[in-house]
């Protein structure tokens, strides 16, 4: 059985005050399932103190983190100071910090490998643009950001990798792939794995589907066989819109 995961990325939204109410409203609730977000860096300490007390498991990530241990990189982070502050998450590779920050598959890998060396799970993401995706070569560029973002990475470490689907023309755009186009593109994902990494470690390997996941639309998504759980952004920063799509993890 692979974890159901259904995580939050807040992007640049949320104060610490911001966080603390929505996190105190949250364990207020019926919280149905464990939840996963990953709030802006400057929440996570006081998001820690909040969350060690909740009754249903809420995990803390970072958005983004700096390859290396320490140094001289003005403006980033590196994972042990995320650890430190609370995370067990990462999410690495989105293609914001790719397409807007010009993250590229070398950085990425790096990251990947810093994150693993730390003990921080990454959610990795991949996606392809609109136009790979209208091209029908769609599989080309989501290839090379797992063959690329992936290599040198030891067997082992896939046990603690989160991989997470998300179509570039989905993201903040109201237009979510549908439940059948996304389940083809994670069951073809995970035949790529299995023939590069093996069947053991694809059938082991959650992948999280993200772009314009909604209130009404996650059922569906997370009924599909290799829809593991969702990578949600608007709809995440209303406690009520979260709730019910954890309501909907069966
Ligand atoms: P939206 O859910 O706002 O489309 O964002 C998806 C996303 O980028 C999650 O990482």
């Amino acid at each position: 059985m692979r974890k159901k995961i259904i995580a939050a990325n807040w992007k640049m939204h949320k104060t610490v005050h911001e966080t603390e109410k929505f996190l105190r409203e949250l364990m207020s609730s019926d919280m149905p399932h464990e939840a996963w977000i990953a709030p802006p860096f400057t929440s996570l300490h006081a998001a820690a103190q909040i969350v060690s007390n909740a009754k249903v498991k809420i995990h803390l990530g970072g958005q983004n983190m700096h390859a290396a241990a320490q140094g001289a990189f003005t403006g980033e982070i590196s994972g042990s100071m995320l650890k430190e502050a609370g995370a067990s998450f990462c999410i690495i590779g989105h293609s914001e910090r790719r397409n807007l920050f010009h993250e590229n598959d070398a950085e990425i890998n790096a990251k990947l490998k810093s994150a693993f060396h730390v003990g921080l799970t990454p959610i990795f993401c991949v996606g392809e643009s609109a136009a790979a995706r209208d091209s029908g070569d769609f599989m080309d560029p989501i290839e090379l950001q797992l063959s690329s973002g992936l290599l040198g990475i030891e067997s082992p470490h896939f046990k603690n990798l989160v991989l997470a689907y998300e179509p570039i023309w989905a993201i903040g755009t109201g237009k979510a792939a549908t439940p059948q186009l996304a389940q083809e593109t994670h069951n073809k994902i995970r035949g790529y794995i299995a023939a590069k990494w093996g069947g053991d470690i694809a059938k082991s390997l959650p992948i999280l589907y993200g772009g314009s996941v909604n209130v009404a639309n996650a059922k569906q998504l997370l009924s599909e066989p290799d829809i593991d759980g969702l990578l949600i952004g608007g709809a995440a920063l209303e406690v009520q819109s979260y709730l019910s799509i954890l309501r909907q993890q069966q």
